[in-house]
């Protein structure tokens, strides 16, 4: 289903590219356009007639009510509008057609009973929910997850959220959320894939396959709303909810690309977000939801608003109440989460004649498709189940996650004792100090709904591992201090640290007495991570960065676990801790993960999915720059020294360019060597790309070897340059990606396959194009690789 879409969709392009630009390019035979069916079962005839003849039966009333959502449960958003509304009342006249945050068995079906039973048209119920990183068994964060590079693992994770959120009476999750994130001070960043269109349209397919089984119908499958469209992740200056404003290049090439891969592989519905873009809010937009999202890409599913967010357009300035729900009605927004302004005015400029009423028909048939296609209208209600227990089985999908997600961001050798990591000697004492060394909640992450309770902490694992005996905890201090830790604690945080001085000095003191200290930092997730957790400082929060001196100041050997939802700016300890990990927010078995990287158990693989700054005034950083008339002296940007004398270049005088820690970069236990980068075609002409659909045309191959004396898996990285073509195109994109074990002396023969998908650009008409141009290809193991072919396309 998914290939003979996209190849539907690829005819389409391709025609409409040859219809505009006959004059520039040689044409390939001309194909006949036809829309796009990404998701077959939304589109099918027979639940399109079920659709329409319950429509026929429906007043007007009865189909706004459809469009209508509220929160009938906890708030995740501010001055919840369900607070005041009689919901029984609504449910049985047929005034709500979904409700969420109201979650079990219990609490669903007493909603589901009285539309099932007393209201009109027996309509059921649609249930939403936040799952983000798992349901109850809560799995890294999806960042940490996007660092695995390995779609199989978001495939898991949302494929577990699905059977325990299906089984607790939710059908549909407002997951996932694949918004490029380039900005680590917009505090989202941790619900996202990253900073990378290629990487996030790959896991975006993988979460929506794993939630919706391919079958909205499955016992154990959910519907997806993917979110949030569009661009909120390009938030200006990293702050929540603000405005974006982008080239319509950047906005098709890079932003819009995770929503687009997410609709094709079968997405039923969307989330609208809060920000502008470009002047128009995203949730009254007509050229994202109404020309891309529906007319290019085909969505047949609906889109539901943000909390609020069909309000908050009286906010961004563009009508009262009535002409804000009309404008984000009409623009296709179907569903209002939690305004309140659908149910209260729809139906009078219905009737005065502003609003056609095949709007509302339009609206109410795409959300009965869901419920349809979900096949609630037969199984309407959730079955009692046993109270949540972290299965064995769980807990070993939930470990192998966050086993591929901790990445070893640093691992020089200490004198002549070699590397700290990993721990091989099982005798050596360790102090174990930091406030995230016995944490659970902050381990979990933000957006968690798993129970903190079920957390195995580094310290319980690592005295698992060692032996009590080998272990001297010593926290330190707490992740706040002073009003923030005030704050916190009236907020559900931990009672603050009551004298830090004293309790850092016995940090030192432990890890004077151990052979090694182990330094667990972070921030704290709950109150600074995730929506409305926007930064401008990104170093350690409190006083940890004091505590991490104080350590390293005793001269014993550090290691330091960093455990955050975003790139912390870690530019001192880089400079003087020889062993690093960033192991992000790892869920319920954050310690036992930890610990398998820590001992060597595992060896690790991860890859960082958005690149760590050196300084904060460097967001947004990530690594596809664009060229600039004045380059700094390395192609790269990596070596720029910080207080050259040389002027009227493109950088910081008092900083490098490049990152601390660059998208793609993560070491193992083992070295890599890459070697004989080739492709399989030297060159080919743009006639050929340009008419080849989604097939690949050429292999760009590589041979790996591992160089060093354990078996390791690499994460084997594509990178593309298109220069000297009609648009300028960034430095490098990444174009493929796969994980390869190897072991020692082991070499294997990588291919990726590439062809229209990977070597198109938009052209200043919006059109995806390919020039003739000599394209250049780089393989290896992060965003630095250096293994380097090209490959021509001819006229
Ligand atoms: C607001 C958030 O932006 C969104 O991600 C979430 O799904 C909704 N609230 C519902 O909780």
């Amino acid at each position: 289903m998914r290939t003979r879409s996209r190849i539907t969709l690829r005819r389409a392009l391709v025609s409409a590219l040859l219809l505009t630009t006959s004059a520039a390019l040689p044409l390939p035979a001309q194909t006949t356009p036809s829309r796009p069916v990404p998701n077959k079962q939304l589109a099918s005839r027979e639940l399109n007639a079920k659709v329409d003849a319950l429509l026929r039966k429906m007043t007007l009333e009865e189909k706004i009510g459809q469009l209508v959502q509220f929160s009938a449960g906890f708030a995740t958003g501010p001055g919840s509008e369900g607070k005041n509304q009689r919901f029984d009342e609504m449910v049985e006249k047929g005034q709500v057609g979904s409700f969420l945050n109201v979650v079990g068995a219990d609490a669903t079906n007493h909603y589901q009973h009285i539309a099932m039973e007393k209201s009109r048209l027996h309509i059921p119920i649609l249930f939403g929910l936040d799952v983000i990183h798992g349901h109850r068994t809560t799995f890294p964060i999806p960042l940490a997850v996007a660092a695995s590079f390995d779609p199989a693992m978001g495939e898991l994770v949302a494929r577990t959220g699905a059977e325990e959120a299906r089984a607790d009476g939710v059908p549909w999750v407002f997951s996932p959320m694949v918004d490029i994130a380039r900005d680590a001070r917009w505090g989202r960043i941790i619900e996202s894939n990253g900073e990378d269109p290629f990487l996030s349209s790959a896991m975006a397919r993988a979460w929506v396959r794993g939630y919706q089984q391919g079958d909205l119908s499955k016992p154990e499958s959910v519907a997806v709303s993917v979110k949030h469209y569009a661009a909120y992740g390009a938030a200006i200056a990293g702050r929540d909810y603000n405005a974006t404003d982008m080239s319509q290049i950047t906005l098709r090439q890079v932003y819009l690309k995770p929503y687009q891969a997410a609709v094709e592989e079968g997405a039923a519905t969307l989330m609208s977000s809060f920000n502008s873009i470009n002047g128009v809010p995203a949730t009254a937009n007509p050229l994202t939801l109404d020309k891309i999202l529906r007319k290019e890409w085909g969505f047949d599913g609906f889109v539901v608003s943000d909390w609020g967010a069909v309000g908050e357009l009286i906010n961004h300035s563009i009508g009262d109440g009535p002409t804000v729900a009309r404008k984000a009605l009409t623009a296709g927004v179907e569903m209002d989460m939690e305004g309140n302004l659908y149910g209260t005015t729809i139906a009078a400029q219905v009737r005065s004649g502003k609003i056609s009423e095949s709007v509302i028909d339009e609206a109410a048939r795409r959300v009965l498709r869901v419920k349809f296609a979900l096949g609630l209208f037969e199984h309407p209600f959730a079955q009692p189940s046993a109270p949540y227990q972290p299965t064995d089985e769980k807990r070993a999908r939930t470990r192998k996650v966050a086993d591929e997600s901790i990445v070893l961001l640093k691992n020089d050798p200490v004198e002549a004792a070699g590397t700290l990591l990993p721990l091989k000697d099982k005798n050596k004492t360790v102090a174990l100090i930091g406030p995230m060394a016995d944490d659970q909640a902050d381990l979990l992450g933000a957006w968690a709904a798993g129970d903190p309770k079920y957390v195995v902490t580094l310290r319980k694992a690592l005295e698992e591992k060692l032996g009590a005996d080998h272990v001297l905890f010593a926290q330190g201090c707490g992740l706040l201090n002073g009003q923030d830790a005030q704050i916190w604690a009236k907020n559900g945080g931990p009672q603050p640290v009551a004298d830090e001085n004293a309790t850092i000095n016995e940090a030192v003191e432990a890890a004077k007495k151990a052979d090694v200290a182990l330094v667990a930092l972070g921030e704290p997730a709950g109150f600074m991570e995730g929506e409305a957790g926007s930064r401008v400082n990104l170093g350690f929060t409190g006083n940890q960065q004091k505590l991490l001196e104080d350590v390293v100041a005793t001269g014993k050997p550090v290691i330091l676990l960093v455990a955050a939802g975003r790139p912390l700016e870690i530019k001192w300890a880089a400079e003087h801790v020889p062993a690093i990990l960033e192991a992000w927010s790892p869920g319920h078995e954050a310690g036992h993960a930890i610990v398998d990287i820590l001992s060597g158990d595992v060896n690790p693989s991860a890859k960082l999915p958005a690149s760590l700054p050196r300084a904060v005034g460097q967001e947004p950083l990530y690594y596809a720059q664009m060229p600039t008339g004045r380059p700094a002296r390395n192609a790269d940007l990596s070596h720029m020294p910080a207080n050259s004398e040389e002027k009227y270049l493109s950088r910081y005088v008092d900083e490098q360019n490049s990152a601390l820690f660059p998208f793609g970069w993560g070491l193992s236990y083992t070295t890599f060597g890459y070697s004989n980068p080739t492709v399989d075609r030297a060159s080919i002409p743009v006639r050929e790309v340009m008419a080849s659909g989604h097939k690949s045309l050429v292999k760009v191959g590589v041979d790996v070897r591992n160089t060093g004396s354990v078996a390791g898996t690499e994460v084997v990285q594509l990178y593309m340059r298109i220069p000297n073509v009609s648009v300028e195109q960034p430095l490098r994109e990444l174009k493929g990606f796969t994980r390869v074990t190897l072991n020692p002396g082991e070499s294997k023969h990588v291919e990726f396959p590439i062809g229209f998908d990977e070597m198109n650009f938009y052209n200043v008409d919006l059109r995806q194009v390919v020039e003739p141009t000599t394209y250049d290809l780089w393989v290896g193991g992060s965003s630095l690789a250096d293994a380097h072919t090209t490959l021509k396309v001819v006229e």
